[in-house]
């Protein structure tokens, strides 16, 4: 874990994690800061100890309004909470560094937010209401259903099926340009 300024390494991974490693005072002591420990208060949303922008949209499945294309992955980026723990050029270059899955730099660089995808608390192993594994569960104000299929991930296939940015992404591992009526997207035949 790195300290405050992004390049101190703090105290060392353990087994677990604590609430308190994202919840925290922003300018906390134990990593590096003059301020008390703990979640008592921070400039940023929800107590979070550092930046982490969410995407947003109007309504699940449309355009996303605050896209960071070609984002900073530095302490000072979007995804500053992220960059405590993990490597963020690593992340993004999964595709050349450890394959997990190729579409992360896309994606990523084309300005959409972790928060997207993953969800920062954990998730269960089986529940209907998560939408994959590996904490990647969708944030439902961000992703729509295709048609009327379950948001959903799959790691075997590595695709997903679900309306996004107004693109839908298809079983086959296909996208295209989705068409929203009565509030209900389906792909479009153009
Ligand atoms: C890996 C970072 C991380 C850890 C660890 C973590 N959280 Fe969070 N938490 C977040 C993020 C990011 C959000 C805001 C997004 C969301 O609501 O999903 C959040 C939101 C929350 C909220 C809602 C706050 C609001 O303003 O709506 C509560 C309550 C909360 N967390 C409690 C906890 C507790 C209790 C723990 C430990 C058991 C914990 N969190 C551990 C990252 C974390
Ligand atoms: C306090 C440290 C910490 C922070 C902050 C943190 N993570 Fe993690 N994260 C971890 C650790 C440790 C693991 C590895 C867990 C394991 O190997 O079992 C992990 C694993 C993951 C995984 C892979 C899960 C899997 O099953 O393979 C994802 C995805 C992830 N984190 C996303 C995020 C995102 C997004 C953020 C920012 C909101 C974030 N993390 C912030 C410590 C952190
Ligand atoms: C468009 C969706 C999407 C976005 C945006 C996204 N991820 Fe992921 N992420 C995934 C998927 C899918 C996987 C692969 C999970 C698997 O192996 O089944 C993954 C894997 C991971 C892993 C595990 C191993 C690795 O390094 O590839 C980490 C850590 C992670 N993401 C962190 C992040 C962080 C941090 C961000 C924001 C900077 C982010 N992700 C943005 C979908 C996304």
């Amino acid at each position: 874990m790195l300290d405050l300024d992004g390049s101190t390494p703090g105290r060392a991974m353990g087994t677990q994690i604590f609430c308190t490693d994202c919840h925290n005072s922003d300018d906390n002591r134990e990593f590096g800061g003059s301020g008390p420990n703990g979640p008592h208060g921070s400039r940023w949303t929800h107590i979070l100890e550092r930046r982490y922008e969410f995407s947003r949209s109007v309504t699940p499945g449309a355009q996303i309004s605050n896209l960071f294309p070609s984002p900073d992955l530095s302490v000072n980026g979007p995804y500053a909470l992220c960059g405590k723990c993990h490597n963020l050029s690593t992340v993004e270059n999964s595709t050349l560094q450890n394959g997990s899955w190729p579409a992360h730099y896309k994606h990523i660089n084309d300005g959409f937010s972790c928060s997207a995808c993953h969800t920062a608390h954990g998730m269960g192993a089986s529940s209907g209401t998560i939408t994959g594994e590996r904490l990647v569960n969708f944030d439902g104000n961000v992703v729509a259903e295709n048609g009327s299929s379950p948001i959903s991930y799959s790691h075997a296939a590595n695709t997903c099926v679900l309306v996004c940015h107004g693109v839908a992404h298809n079983a086959d591992g296909t996208v295209g340009k989705a068409i929203a009526r009565k509030g209900l997207w389906s792909r479009s035949k153009h």
